[in-house]
């Protein structure tokens, strides 16, 4: 695997995380460069009208994989400019699985605190290239009372069926799928017709189904069942922000945008550019830096990762992080703490 990082900070906060996570990687002292595209924001958009450049493109092909902060921005609408820049990389690269851990970083940070309801440590494997997210799709008289708006969800055999594989790759112990086929009937026959496959391709592993409202109530009430729930795009974009609430927040949750079969994948915070935070100094970049061990992780650098994790745990621990999980560190700050801890063990 290629050893160079594309960087793309973007806008609001999300450089401030990215320059911790790119930071902490160097820290480490890997075989790991980064090729930093800070120019994709919404400055340069405005400007030009682009949002990202066939020579941008380019460079992320040349690249081993992509390192993203956030983009969006209130001076521009996100469904031109931000589909643009992720969901074009997503298409581009067919980063068809999205894979979103969520494990609790301290008991003090979740509002789970019945002590038996605390050990989550899960993923939410969401279908990234289908569903209710393409624009598939159409308006007709549009602007009048009369308005039908129409947004077509797009299942396929292959997408269903590759989704479903890559999360029982993943299963530790047992995987969950969750559709709502009660009520959304061509596409939900689809994924349980795949599902019925899939499971019988993995009689090793224990399996369930939910449809999608009950998933939400039992993630809540006892998130310890859970180990893989797959599900598609926009049910995944949804129960991945509940589950990263549960393990301690939006800010400290991570991602990764993966196509399995090239290897080819971009790693982000799930948050967005928080504009109501951003130029404060006070974003927290733990998602951002779990996410860079989720790179270590498919680099060969496991151990890092790990060592990287353990420094994160510990620094929220000893309350040394941001104010969204109770403390009162800057992003430097915070980003400093945890590198000190992982180079004090490592
Ligand atoms: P958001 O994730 O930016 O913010 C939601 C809330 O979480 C805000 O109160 C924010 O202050 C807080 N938050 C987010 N990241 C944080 C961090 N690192 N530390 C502490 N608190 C944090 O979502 P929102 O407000 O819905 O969207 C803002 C912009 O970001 C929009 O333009 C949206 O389109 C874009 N966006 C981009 C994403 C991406 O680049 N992958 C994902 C989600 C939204
Ligand atoms: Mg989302």
């Amino acid at each position: 695997m290629m050893n160079t990082i594309a960087v793309i900070p973007g806008d609001g906060v999300g450089p401030e995380v990215a320059r911790e996570a790119t930071e902490t990687v160097t820290a480490l002292g890997l075989d790991l460069t980064f090729d930093v595209l800070d120019h994709i924001n919404a400055d340069t958009y405005l400007e030009t009208g682009v949002a990202m450049s066939e020579d941008d493109l380019q460079r992320v092909r040349r690249a081993g994989g992509v390192l993203f902060g956030a983009v969006g921005d209130p001076r521009v609408s996100s469904t031109g400019y931000a589909r643009d820049i992720l969901l074009r990389l997503r298409f581009e690269f067919d980063l068809y699985v999205n894979h979103r851990p969520a494990a609790l970083l301290h008991d003090r940070v979740s509002p789970l605190r019945d002590p038996a309801r605390r050990a989550i440590d899960l993923v939410v494997v969401r279908e990234n290239t289908e569903g209710l997210y393409l624009g598939v799709g159409g308006v007709l008289r549009g602007g009048t009372k009369d308005e039908v708006a129409i947004d077509e969800e797009v299942n396929t055999y292959l997408g269903v069926s590759r989704i479903l594989d890559y999360a029982f790759s993943v299963a530790r112990r047992s995987v969950c799928m969750v559709d709502k086929s009660n009520a959304v009937r061509h596409g939900g026959q689809l994924w349980q017709r795949c599902w019925c496959e899939a499971v019988a391709r993995r009689p090793d592993v224990e399996t369930s189904h939910l449809y999608v409202d009950a998933a939400a109530m039992n993630l809540v009430a006892d998130p310890t069942r859970f180990d893989v729930v797959v599900t598609n795009n926009s049910y995944g974009d949804i129960l991945s922000d509940l589950t990263a609430q549960l393990a301690g927040g939006i800010g400290s949750a991570a991602s990764v945008n993966l196509n399995p079969e090239t290897g080819f994948a971009l790693f982000e915070p799930v948050h967005g550019s928080a504009p109501d935070i951003a130029g404060k100094g006070i974003a927290n970049p733990i998602g951002a830096l779990e996410s860079a061990a989720l790179l270590l992780d498919r680099h060969g650098h496991s151990g890092e990762a790990r060592a990287l994790r353990d420094a994160v745990r510990r620094t929220v621990a000893a309350g040394r992080c941001t104010p969204d999980l109770g403390g009162t560190l800057t992003t430097a700050q915070a980003g400093a703490a945890i590198r000190a801890e992982l180079l004090a063990t490592g």
